[in-house]
């Protein structure tokens, strides 16, 4: 198999006598989503906090791309292609939908070039950011105010925004929540393409998407991982069906 893009390494944390992250390992491949699951509290956003940077790890490594990453700051993650979105939402609510991406596209190249032919470097950050409407869906919604795009509408410019910056990976955490069964069930469609872009870390309560969608699933109780496996290993598995699923499987 390919070296996994993001790969998670024995990872420690803990919150005084409470161990939120109790050795876990996984990885994350080229093209897959790897679901993770679990009770509320089991740890699932404390880890994807130590991957993007917010919460620090007592011990253990984060790679992407072979390179550790589990003590550089945040935005430095974030320029390697670490594409977290959905819990903080970084979008511009006063620009359109294409401002906000052509922002992006220049984060990405850094600002050195920002007084070269500055219309030629629009025009080129316009096409750029066009590019990346297009590939989430939303080039006929460019000139909308960001926040007068839908819930749905607001994810996909999130993504769009990641794709611009060169996502490697993308870390969701319950892109699904707050979203009618019309909304997850487009929203889950949109995340099926979106692997091809990039491989992706989904946390997710909504077990219809999960078992639509994932590759592979990771079961975190209690911070640690008790089970991963496709998704019929996960839903044939004992100790999973007791700990989590129970009715879902
Ligand atoms: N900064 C913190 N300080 C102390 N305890 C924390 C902190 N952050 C999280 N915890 C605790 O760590 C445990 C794991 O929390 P976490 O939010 O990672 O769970 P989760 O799996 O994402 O749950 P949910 O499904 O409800 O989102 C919980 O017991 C939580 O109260
Ligand atoms: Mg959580």
């Amino acid at each position: 198999m390919a070296d996994p893009v993001l790969s998670i390494q024995n990872l420690h944390k803990s919150f005084g006598a409470l161990k939120a992250t109790d050795g876990v390992s996984i990885d994350l491949h080229p093209g897959e989503i790897h679901a993770l699951i679990g009770p509320n509290g089991a740890g699932k956003s404390t880890l994807i906090h130590q991957i993007c940077g917010t919460v620090k790890p007592d011990s253990g490594t984060i790679t992407l791309a072979g390179r550790e990453i589990g003590r550089l700051p945040v935005a430095e993650r974030a320029r390697l292609g670490l594409g977290r979105t959905f819990q903080i939402s970084s979008l511009a609510g006063e620009f359109s939908a294409l401002r906000n991406v052509m922002l992006a596209v220049q984060a990405g190249q850094g600002s050195s070039f920002a007084f070269f032919k500055p219309v030629m470097r629009d025009r080129s950050l316009t096409d750029a950011a066009m590019d990346r409407l297009e590939r989430v869906g939303l080039a006929a919604r460019a000139n909308v105010t960001a926040s007068e795009l839908s819930h749905g509408e607001k994810r996909q410019l999130e993504i769009a925004i990641a794709l611009a910056l060169d996502v490697k990976a993308f870390l969701l955490d319950e892109p699904m929540a707050g979203m009618g069964p019309e909304g997850s069930k487009v929203l889950t469609g949109f995340l099926d393409s979106l692997r091809q872009e990039a491989p992706i870390l989904l946390v997710e309560h909504d077990m219809d998407a999960v078992f639509a969608l994932a590759d592979r699933i990771s079961v975190l109780v209690y911070g640690r991982v008790i089970a991963t496996g496709t998704v019929n290993e996960i839903r044939n598995d004992p100790a999973v069906r007791q700990a989590y699923l129970g009715d879902h499987a």
